[in-house]
């Protein structure tokens, strides 16, 4: 076996990282850790340290790891037929089979599942299907694409301008001119603190409307939307959030795309995320959750209403000319099929909720009193303790104290992966749906030592 500090040279030599400062890491100013193992919700390194990952990987090992039904299907089917494609009717018993199980789980006006394999190529694939949508249907200047401001949607040239964060559109030259941002619905940072939740619901309805007035309904093709903020802060909606955009998205002639990468197949506790808020999305995205990771794959599910349009499209133009060589690859089925059966097989959506709401008490009553803790939330396994500097006033941190991610550290080093969120003091939570009440009191319980540490 090859020694770490070799790996750790190599590493540094000719690794490009994703979502890593470049030049501290090459000058080995960022910590390295080579993962060589994991099962349940622990995952372990070479150096032998077990840690409870608290994240599920980026939320998406949500069975957990380490699970032989999972690992043998994939064998299986790379053993039997490792890849063959999906353009022009092919497909596998895995592909095939998958389909059905997702179209069996997903809203009743859902119609046909086309699969990916990433969340950031599921979602570009939305927008062309939505551009193509509305093409067929003689609006060729209604393309706008409407996103949240603290959306996260994916990090390629179209699905990076729909995430709303600066941080993936500085120096990127993005985002691009379809796109345009309106509220997010982030109830605890609303810029007037005397807003009710309900006042708040109808001001991001409004925002939205003024948004689509300025703009012109008819150039505006779609909006997109996580079920619940997921990078952006981990934030369920204000209830009544979905009711009172759908209406209007639905008088404008507005196409939704729910994005469910990570809602999607329980971390809400259930099946979708849309099922939980009562939305009616005309496509969804599914790529984390499909899989639990085993292998790559996502999915874009379009509505009946869509999909009649699509044919049309065909019918008038020829095949679609859209499709990636690994579209639907039988091993990310194969994954596919395994996972979403050991979800029913263990009742692990119905873990999500129960084993959610029992981890959300027990965060609150660990750290809720806590004079810096401005805010304790969370909708199943989604959770997220959010820091501030004076509770009263909810003023925060300046970002420069780093407040996040010194607590993400202290919790690290008791052993607990969590997440420092991109934009602000906030402490993310998705583990695997296998999450155990001992395991949630450790977390809790470590969170309230690292918090002790950090900030007093
Ligand atoms: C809601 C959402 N959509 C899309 C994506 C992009 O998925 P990927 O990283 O697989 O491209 C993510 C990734 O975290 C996500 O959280």
């Amino acid at each position: 076996m090859l020694k770490n500090d070799q790996l750790d040279a190599w590493d540094r030599e000719n690794f490009f990282h994703p979502s890593t400062h470049l030049a501290e890491f090459a000058r080995g100013n960022v910590p390295q850790r080579v993962v060589a193992g994991g099962k349940g919700c622990h995952i372990e390194d070479r150096d032998g340290n077990r840690l409870l990952d608290a994240f599920a990987g980026l939320y998406c090992v949500n069975v957990g790891y380490g699970r032989p039904e999972i690992a043998e299907a994939i064998a299986d089917q790379a053993r039997e037929l490792a890849y063959y494609h999906a353009y022009v009717g092919h497909g596998t018993e895995a592909s095939i089979t998958l389909a059905k199980m997702v179209l069996d789980r997903a809203p009743e006006h859902m119609s046909k599942v086309y699969f990916g394999l990433s969340g950031s190529d599921a979602n570009e694939t939305n927008i062309k299907l939505v551009w193509y949508y509305n093409n067929i249907l003689g609006r060729p200047e209604k393309k706008k694409i409407i996103s949240r401001w603290r959306g996260y949607h994916g990090s390629g040239l179209m699905t990076g301008s729909l995430t709303g964060l600066g941080l993936f559109h500085k120096k990127f030259d993005l985002p691009l001119s379809q796109v345009v941002h309106t509220e997010a619905p982030y109830f605890f940072r609303r810029d007037d603190l005397s807003m009710s939740e309900s006042d708040f619901v109808a001001h991001c309805a409004a925002e939205l409307e003024a948004l689509i007035e300025r703009e012109g309904a008819d150039t505006i093709a779609a909006m997109i939307g996580e079920p619940a903020l997921g990078t952006g802060g981990l934030v369920p909606p204000p209830e009544g959030y979905w009711k009172a955009i759908q209406a209007v998205l639905d008088k404008h002639d507005i196409l939704l795309i729910a994005d469910e990468v990570v809602t999607g197949f329980g971390r809400l506790g259930t099946m979708f995320g849309s099922e939980h808020y009562g939305i009616r999305p005309d496509i969804i995205t599914i790529a984390k959750g499909l899989t639990s990771a085993y292998a790559p794959l996502s999915g874009s599910i379009v509505s009946d209403k869509v999909w009649k349009v699509l044919e049309q499209g065909t019918d008038e133009n020829g095949p679609i000319g859209h499709g990636w060589t690994y579209s639907a690859h039988p091993i990310g089925a194969a994954a596919g099929v395994a996972n979403l059966k050991l979800i029913d097989e263990l009742d692990l959506v119905r873990n999500a909720g129960e084993t959610g709401a029992y981890f959300k008490k027990v965060l609150q009553d660990a750290v809720g009193g806590h004079a810096n803790v401005g805010d304790v939330r969370g909708e199943g396994l989604l959770c997220a303790v959010e820091f501030v500097e004076d509770r009263d006033s909810r003023r925060f941190f300046d970002p420069s104290q780093g407040v996040g991610a010194r607590l993400n550290a202290a919790l690290l080093s008791r052993g607990i992966i969590s997440r420092a969120m991109p934009e602000g003091d906030i402490l993310g939570f998705a583990p695997p749906f296998c999450l155990t009440r001992d395991e949630a009191d450790e977390i809790a319980g470590k969170l309230k030592d690292a918090v002790a540490e950090v900030l007093g």
